[in-house]
């Protein structure tokens, strides 16, 4: 019998200036053992790569997506109104606004096209990770496994008293 392959993760993010908070995402993918890929795609800067990317996304195994932007940052929302798929926002820090920006854009959503939004940065972008972990973990027992082993390490990480 042929074998189902898992469902990926795909990274996205609108710049390479966003990697430095989206490797954070890549990092805790790696750690779970998921499949993933990773992509620049930029709503406005390259509007026909993100409708190619989004028109195609589930037909290419992918099961969840990762979309990190800042600014006024519609790549989230705008891959969003092109797939069922879910699609997680990581608000990047910006510059003049500290992310409030890329929070308030991704986040408000107007109701009939999701986005699953997570903190600003780094926390948000590890986080996106792991969400997108428990989502394929629905169908997948050895990524759950993986989830709880991940989260033991971490309880078991809190000291008890402060040094
Ligand atoms: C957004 O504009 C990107 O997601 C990035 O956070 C922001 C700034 O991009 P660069 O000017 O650094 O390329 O599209």
């Amino acid at each position: 019998m042929k074998k189902i392959k898992p469902l990926k993760v795909s990274i996205v993010m609108g710049s390479q200036s966003d990697y430095k908070t989206m490797k954070l995402a890549e990092n805790t993918l790696k750690k779970i053992g998921l499949l993933f890929e990773i992509k620049i795609i930029s709503a406005h800067r390259t509007p026909k790569r993100m409708y190619d990317y989004a028109q195609s996304a589930e037909k290419n195994g992918i099961g969840v997506i990762i979309a990190g932007a800042g600014g006024s940052a519609h790549l989230p929302g705008m891959i969003s109104s092109m797939t069922s798929l879910p699609v997680l926002g990581v608000p990047i820090e910006s510059k003049k606004l500290k992310g409030l920006d890329s929070l308030l854009s991704i986040a408000q959503m107007p109701k009939g096209v999701p986005v699953g939004t997570l903190a600003i940065g780094q926390d948000g972008a590890i986080n996106a990770a792991l969400l997108a972990a428990s989502i394929i973990a629905n169908n997948e027992p050895k990524i759950k496994k993986k989830i709880i082993a991940w989260r033991r390490t971490q309880t078991k990480s809190v000291k008890k008293k402060p040094k």
